[in-house]
């Protein structure tokens, strides 16, 4: 990051969603709210220039489903199949009776892995699904 001055700028936002930021940087350690907007800001901007959709990226896409769900499990599958190209490797986790964690290790157009993991994430009891990219 450069080293160019500060420049300060205010920021409103309700005293509910304040008082939640400042928990969260009291539990992460911050020593004040600047160096957590810092932090947070340069994180989304990383995050979306890795996404931009033709730049090839690596990362993985970490899925929590209950695999009871009927069909689910086959549908995860074919659609991995189906993006067998892009995809390194799975990692499957039995959480307890009902659940499964599955990381996805993927490699690709970002544009790609975005339209993969957003086909996860929306099938019937896909609890949760995240796709992170590093360049
Ligand atoms: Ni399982």
């Amino acid at each position: 990051m450069s080293t160019s001055r500060l420049t300060r700028f205010g920021v409103s936002m309700s005293e509910e969603l304040l008082q939640e930021f400042d928990q969260f940087i009291n539990e992460k350690g911050y020593n004040n709210r600047s160096e957590a907007v810092r932090d947070l800001v340069r994180d989304v901007i990383v995050q979306h220039e890795w996404t931009k959709d033709d730049q090839v990226v690596a990362g993985s896409i970490l899925i929590f489903y209950d695999h009871h769900q009927k069909n689910l499990v086959n549908e995860i599958i074919d659609i991995q199949h189906n993006y067998h190209d892009h995809i390194l490797g799975t990692s499957h986790y039995h959480i307890d009776h009902h659940n499964c964690l599955e990381i996805i290790i993927v490699k690709g157009q970002a544009g790609l892995l975005k339209k993969l993991s957003n086909s996860l994430t929306i099938l019937k009891g896909v609890k949760y699904c995240k796709l992170t990219v590093s360049p």
